[in-house]
């Protein structure tokens, strides 16, 4: 498959799950690659299993700060002469009921889960809208849409990216760059391993698929979007391989 051809992909969260999982998918389509993490022997790790001859850059980040990211979007950019698509796909998970959590705590997930994806479209889109086009997808969660219990910071986060995807599609769309969320269901990935038995047991049963899913379950929904003619028609909208969890 080489329906990304050409590309060059920003992905953050790439060392691991989702993003790793975008990363080869996007490899194997033909894309060129910045690969952003915080984790340095995750991205080695995923990059060396990218198939030879795969373009790509490592980057060593912490994408909920302001000035990391400009540097970035600018070492991404000069590495590969510039950037078409951007996967803001780097998260972080945590399960807290209301009435214990601490305002530290819902911080830092808001600032990892939602304000990291501003910065990196703050960054990266100018260079898109002045290069005539590109794609943004934005890795959101169902639980953006329905609500997870003793997760009201993860759920406020992901419910943010869907709108600041909504709102971002209608500025710059028409200058080409095309803007558009995942809200996967669970997935299996280091992510949730957090979660408590009991939550993830109760998830799995009111699935209608009754399974979790997998990362290269999702990784095709971004190479969906990322392509020619496939996502020329997305923008502002969220996609959901979510095992049926949410049916909007
Ligand atoms: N796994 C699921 O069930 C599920 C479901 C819906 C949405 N998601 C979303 O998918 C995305 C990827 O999650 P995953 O399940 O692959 O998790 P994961 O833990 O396997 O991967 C997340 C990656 O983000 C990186 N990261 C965390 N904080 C960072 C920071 N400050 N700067 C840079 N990188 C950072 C981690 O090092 C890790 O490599 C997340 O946004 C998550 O919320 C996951």
């Amino acid at each position: 498959m080489t329906v990304l051809n050409g590309r060059r992909a920003l992905i953050t969260g790439a060392a691991s799950g989702i993003g790793a999982a975008i990363a080869r998918a996007y490899a194997e389509a033909g894309a060129a690659l910045a690969l952003a993490d915080l984790d340095a022997d995750g991205l080695a790790a995923v990059a060396g299993e990218l198939p030879a001859g795969a373009a790509v850059t490592r980057h060593t980040v912490d994408v909920s700060d302001a000035a990391a990211v400009r540097a970035l979007a600018g070492e991404a950019i000069d590495a590969h002469g510039g950037i078409d698509v951007l996967v803001n796909c780097a998260g972080i998970l945590s399960e807290v009921p209301l009435v214990e959590m601490e305002p530290a705590t819902w911080d830092r997930l808001l600032e990892v889960d939602l304000r990291s994806v501003f910065l990196c479209c703050r960054y990266v889109v100018p260079h898109m809208v002045a290069a005539g086009g590109g794609r943004v997808i934005n890795v959101s969660s169902q639980l953006g849409l329905k609500g997870g219990e003793g997760l009201t910071h993860y759920s406020a986060a992901k419910a943010g990216v869907i709108g600041f995807t909504k709102a971002l599609a209608r500025e710059v769309s028409r200058h080409g760059v095309l803007v558009n969320a995942i809200a996967p269901g669970p997935i299996v990935t280091p992510l949730i391993d957090g979660l408590s038995p009991q939550w993830q047991a109760a998830k799995e049963a009111e699935l209608p698929l009754g399974r979790f899913g997998r990362p290269e379950e999702v990784a095709p929904t971004a190479v969906l979007l990322a392509s020619d003619p496939g996502g020329n028609l997305y923008t502002g909208q969220t996609l959901g391989p979510n095992c049926g969890d949410v049916m909007p």
